[in-house]
């Protein structure tokens, strides 16, 4: 297993470019289930998530090519399912990535059929699925859970009026896409509001579906009899961006994030300005020019536009070494905090209290062994590195392989020192 290894104390310069969005990727390419027309997308991220996505749709009958010239089109790809011949999604992918279970609403609608496994507990917590299935079984879909499967059928999904009883990302998205084959109207009340699901409407709204509200708490979707193929680019990934400001403050550097959506970051670049660290924020560019040591301030995580659980752990680094205390509530996921125990050896100052951190500031970090638990907690761990003293040594790298495309090879243009062993 490769392991990543950091000499901390460098100071962070120069640019770094955002990569697509891995979680606007992954809706948008299991989308492309719901024409038999080619559809083609440019910016998806090198990825093993993407990789395990992609796999997942070849397994179901979807031909994946790679477009372009290899030298320059970074991440084009051209997705055909034209000969889908099975509709089931196995355990051993459902269970390495839970995005997997986006392939039933699309399944459902277009074939009115989906075999797919539950996706279990994860290490951030439970994470149940039930709030996709319900709106399906309102949509007329029969479910049976049979060995650990979902079977799902449906002669044709019927629109619906469907409440989520928690803005659910992957439960919005999984019936946007349902919804857009249905006869009829579903209206989603307490959808997500996230960037990912606005840019999946306007994905699918360009393959001709009819969703209106996409971005707020109302989703409106006019079923229609089929959709065709599509071109898109897709947007960048905030968590990425997000990770890189908190680098650039940590190390004190002056870093320009090129690429970036400001728009799509609102509360957390609020909450760092708020912790005195120095921003210039440009139309699709934000620089971070860290002088000093940051404030505390308290965060609490919310879905979009409140702060992103998703960069919750890389917070958690930078008000480590912040002047004062700082109290982070968790109010996603329950089991979201395995970073700060690593952090701890790293020298932190962290008590944990149910779902609340109250984290005081020290000094400094020390370098320490330590070990990646999930794809959040391993890009802390990363930054934690950067800015400490002495070496880091990261074992099961392979979350942050999930999420951040060449992280080291980015961070080491910015002058980090960090490399990754093979092992
Ligand atoms: C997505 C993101 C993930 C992010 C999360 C919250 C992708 C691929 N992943 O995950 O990076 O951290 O949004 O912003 O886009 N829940 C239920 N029942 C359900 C569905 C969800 O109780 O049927 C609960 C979950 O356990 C969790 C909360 O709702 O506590 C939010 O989950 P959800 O928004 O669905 O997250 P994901 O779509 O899995």
């Amino acid at each position: 297993m490769d392991k990543i290894l950091i000499q901390g104390g460098r100071r962070l310069e120069g640019e770094v470019a955002v990569s697509g969005s891995k979680n606007a990727a992954l809706p948008i390419l299991i989308s492309a289930l719901l024409t038999a027309e080619p559809c083609y997308y440019q910016g998806i991220p090198d990825l093993v998530d993407i990789h395990t996505a992609l796999k997942l749709l070849s397994g179901l009958g979807v031909r994946v090519k790679k477009e372009g010239d290899p030298a320059v089109a970074v991440g084009h790809f051209m997705l055909q399912a034209d000969h889908v011949h099975k509709m089931e999604a196995p355990y051993d992918l459902v269970k390495t990535m839970r995005a997997s279970f986006l392939v039933m609403g699309p399944l459902l609608g277009r074939f009115g059929a989906a075999r797919v496994s539950t996706p279990g507990g994860c290490a951030i917590g439970a994470r149940p699925v039930n709030l996709h299935l319900k709106g399906l079984a309102e949509m007329g879909a029969s479910i049976d859970l049979v060995h650990g499967y979902m079977e799902a059928k449906a002669k044709r999904l019927r629109g619906a009026k469907i409440y989520l009883d928690l803005p659910s990302v992957g439960a919005t998205e999984n019936l946007m896409m349902a919804a857009s084959l249905a006869e009829g109207t579903t209206v989603i009340e307490n959808a997500a509001k996230e960037p990912e699901i606005e840019e999946l409407a306007t994905v699918l709204n360009k393959m001709g579906a009819k969703i209106h509200g996409a971005g707020s708490n109302i989703v409106k979707i006019e079923g229609v009899d089929e959709l065709h193929g599509v071109s898109h680019r897709v947007i960048p990934d905030r968590i990425e961006a997000g990770s890189f400001i908190v680098a650039a403050a940590l190390t004190r550097g002056d870093v320009r994030v090129l690429g970036a959506r400001p728009d799509h970051l609102d509360a957390f670049l609020l909450k760092l300005k708020e912790a005195g660290v120095a921003l210039t924020i440009g139309a699709d560019e934000i620089r971070v020019k860290g002088d000093g040591k940051a404030k505390s301030v308290d965060i609490t995580t919310l879905p979009y536009p409140g702060f992103p659980t998703d960069l919750q752990a890389q917070m958690m680094v930078l008000m480590s070494v912040s002047e004062g205390v700082s109290v982070i509530t968790e109010t996603i996921f329950e089991n979201r905090f395995m970073h700060a125990q690593e952090l701890v050896r790293m020298g932190a100052d962290i008590r944990l209290e149910g779902n609340r951190a109250i984290v005081k500031g020290v000094e400094g970090l020390s370098g320490a062994p330590v070990m990646a638990t999930d794809l959040r907690a391993s890009v802390s761990l990363v930054l934690a590195g950067l800015v400490a003293k002495g070496k880091t040594e990261i074992t099961r790298v392979y979350h942050l392989d999930r999420g951040y495309e060449h992280i080291e090879r980015k961070l080491s243009a910015l002058g980090a020192d960090i490399q990754r062993i093979k092992g």
